[in-house]
């Protein structure tokens, strides 16, 4: 039978590494916001699993809403011009605002979202995200919680997608070379 864990090659974070980390990110998270309402924002469709799972993990008065965000580039690099897709039902004014996302690669599309979302005037904006790779650290993209610093390859799992799918994979890993072919 088909399992799609059989397509990675290497298991970087097993679901229970994903987890245990999940419940330390929410337990500083609870403590920093110390019974603030939080309105907790994902980014489609990645998000969608941390968002979830982070959500469930938080003793906080918490709310959710999303944005679907695409950027445009030539072939797999982005070009850093993003727009909004779908966005938020909320407004924001004078909330206190948790961006939440599975990857910072690049950081190009937080970078928009930063400032797009700063112009609505929120009481705080806070950036969570699962991974994030070096490339958002060389370009000094401020991130307040990150799950897991991981190498410059190409992971699938946990709301990380390859083409669209192993969105489901519980645990984070890469893809084996007969995937690609
Ligand atoms: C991925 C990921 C982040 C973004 C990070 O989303 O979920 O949102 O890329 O890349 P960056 O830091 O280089 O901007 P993607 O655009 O693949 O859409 P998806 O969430 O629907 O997979
Ligand atoms: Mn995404
Ligand atoms: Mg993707």
């Amino acid at each position: 039978a088909v399992h799609i864990s059989d397509d990675l090659t290497e298991v970087l974070f097993s679901k229970e590494q994903v987890q245990e980390r999940l419940v330390e990110l929410a337990a500083q998270i609870d403590a920093d916001y110390d019974g603030r309402d939080i309105l907790l924002v994902g980014v489609l469709n990645g998000a969608v699993m941390v968002m979830a799972d982070l959500s469930r993990a938080l003793v906080s008065h918490c709310e959710m809403d999303w944005m679907a965000i695409s950027s445009y580039g030539s072939g797999t690099q982005s070009s850093g011009v993003v727009r909004i897709l779908k966005d938020l039902n909320t407004d924001i004014a004078g909330r206190h605002v948790l961006v939440v996302e599975d990857i910072i690669d690049t950081g190009l599309t937080l970078s928009y979202l930063i400032t797009n979302l700063l112009s609505r005037e929120p009481a705080s904006l806070k950036i969570m995200t699962m991974f994030r790779k070096p490339d958002a650290l060389a370009n000094q993209v401020e991130v307040d919680y990150v799950g897991f610093d991981i190498p410059n390859e190409f992971v699938v799992g946990y709301g990380l997608d390859y083409d669209g799918r192993y969105r489901n994979l519980t645990s984070v890993g890469t893809l084996a070379p007969h995937v690609y072919s």
